[in-house]
């Protein structure tokens, strides 16, 4: 609180230190480094210097828009005036922020799901669009401060969804629903259930950039995959962080696809808005619906992945991956590309094939046994397996704060392997018919180096595998290459969730870690 004002933000306001000195200047005193007391008393200095207004209220909204207009970076106001403390001021850029309504009150959150305890309607702002939140009213103006209407959503998700109904953690209540939303993604698919695909018409692009942050840029790694093997797409997979700030070479012929779960993601909303600025078709594949990647993007596919509360991703990974499957079939059957229908047979049971690879609760309690007190862990693989150990390798370190690293099984010798010492933990993933011998000489090479080798493949390798390389074995369905990642990828989230849990991790919320990073 500043003066005559108090306020919540999300965001981060990026020339706070130049407002600061203009504030200090004017004898503004401040009791902490943040960038919000900065904007608080930023706003208070201008309605404390906004004084012939005969209307409060539009002294108020218009010291708010002045406050804003000189504010550079990303925020989500709940704003509240000394004088009427029932209301609530609200605005946003670039940050999430929904305006919840209901019969008891109103109220304001960055996220659906922390509404949907008191209802299910909910109001999304625009930048330079303004709130007056008062219990039983809401008034939204734009940037003139002129009253607008606005649509009043529906949310899909319901409260229950977001409880953990029994399940320890959030994660382990999300890994547990991917049997049922990754066959969701593929009935939606497979039974035309979703008229979003046949918006894609493939045969009009020669190149896909695909852009996200994290685990959804892991999920891009096999739609590259995909896409390159199958429909013969030359594809890339971009950093958003980066992507933003690097010489872009789209062309009419470039779909960039942003991927993101919260549909949120600072980075992610940059990159979209640039390449449409670029005049590049934008396919958003997105979780959260509504969110402003959703809203942006010229065609969204949803995941329908129901609300991911845990920090660290699991369905929300998966379901992306399952996307893509279904992204590139469609493209293969645009242009005409023969394809053995495994997929299309494969989704029937893919429940029960996952399920099958949860159940295997006490091999992944071993596993986490071997890891739970090491400081460092690598996985290595080749091709599509590397990509799988990107995911497993953040898994692991984003929820036990155990060092982990990713390799491709054939860099090792490039340096990586005089890390390698006695009882280092090597995870090795091998699914791929050409490469598997190639990655059992690169696990045979890190265990004659003194690693505790944990060696993952598909149950098709079970006849030719031989003992004397792996300290531990785990054999996991085989399935069309379409769903390996989907496969492979939820018995790594498992391993890294109980090493975790035996290391007494707070899970669902590991530290220095947001759900959705809206800031830079
Ligand atoms: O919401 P998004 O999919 O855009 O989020 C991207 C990353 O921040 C996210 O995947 C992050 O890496 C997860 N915490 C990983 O579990």
């Amino acid at each position: 609180m500043v003066g005559n004002v108090t306020l919540v933000h999300n965001g981060i306001i990026e020339n706070y230190s130049e407002l600061k000195s203009y504030l200090i200047q004017k004898g503004v005193n401040f009791n902490s480094q943040t960038d919000t007391e900065v904007a608080c008393a930023y706003i208070n200095y201008v309605y404390e210097n906004m004084k012939d207004f005969k209307d409060e209220d539009e002294r108020k909204l218009k010291s708010i828009l002045k406050a804003c207009l000189d504010f550079r970076g990303s925020y989500a106001f709940g704003i509240i005036f000394k004088d009427t403390p029932d209301v609530i001021y609200s605005t946003r850029k670039d940050s999430p922020l929904v305006i919840g309504l209901s019969d008891e009150g109103n109220f304001i959150a960055s996220d659906i799901s922390a509404i949907l305890d008191y209802t299910k309607k909910y109001i999304l702002l625009n930048y330079m669009e303004f709130a007056k939140i008062e219990k039983d009213n809401v008034t939204i103006y734009d940037k003139n401060l002129e009253i607008i209407t606005k649509k009043i959503n529906e949310a899909t998700w319901s409260a229950t969804e977001c409880k953990k109904n029994g399940y320890e953690h959030f994660m382990l209540k999300e890994i547990n629903e991917q049997p049922s939303v990754i066959k969701n993604v593929y009935s939606r698919f497979f039974e035309n259930k979703d008229e979003n695909y046949s918006k894609v018409d493939f045969s009009k692009y020669t190149n896909i950039h695909i852009v996200a942050c994290g685990s959804a840029m892991h999920a891009s790694l096999i739609g590259k995959y995909l896409f390159e093997n199958y429909a013969n797409i030359p594809t890339t997979v971009e950093i958003a962080s980066e992507y933003r700030y690097k010489k872009l070479l789209l062309t009419p012929s470039t779909l960039v696809i942003i991927v993101s779960q919260s549909g949120e993601t600072a980075d992610s909303l940059a990159a979209l808005r640039i390449s449409k600025e670029n005049k590049a078709t934008v396919l958003g594949i997105v979780n959260a619906v509504g969110s402003t990647i959703a809203r942006e993007a010229d065609i969204t596919i949803y995941t329908h992945a129901g609300p991911e509360i845990a920090v660290a991703t699991t369905k929300g990974y998966t379901t992306q991956v399952a996307t893509f499957a279904c992204l590139v079939i469609n493209a293969m059957k645009q242009k005409n590309i023969k394809y053995d229908f495994t997929l299309e047979n494969e989704y029937n049971n893919i429940d029960k094939i996952i399920q099958s690879v949860i159940d295997k609760t006490n091999e992944y309690k071993d596993i986490a046994k071997s890891l739970s007190n090491r400081n460092d862990i690598f996985f290595i693989g080749r091709g599509n397996d590397y990509n799988m150990c990107m995911e497993g390798s953040l898994k692991l370190k984003e929820i036990s704060y155990i060092h982990s690293e990713a390799y491709p099984a054939g860099e090792l010798k490039h340096g990586t392997i005089s890390l390698i010492e006695e009882g280092t933990p090597v995870i090795a993933i091998a699914t791929d018919k050409e490469l598997y011998e190639k990655t059992v000489s690169n696990i045979k090479e890190t265990k004659a180096r003194g690693a505790f080798t944990i060696f993952i493949t598909t149950e098709e390798f079970k006849d030719t595998y031989t003992k004397d390389f792996a300290d531990i074995t785990l054999f996991l369905p085989t399935t069309s290459l379409f769903n390996e990642a989907i496969i492979i990828v939820t018995a790594l989230q498992l391993i890294a969730y109980e090493t975790a849990k035996l290391r007494g991790c707070d899970i669902d919320k590991p530290k220095n870690l947001a759900k959705s990073v809206t800031v830079e």
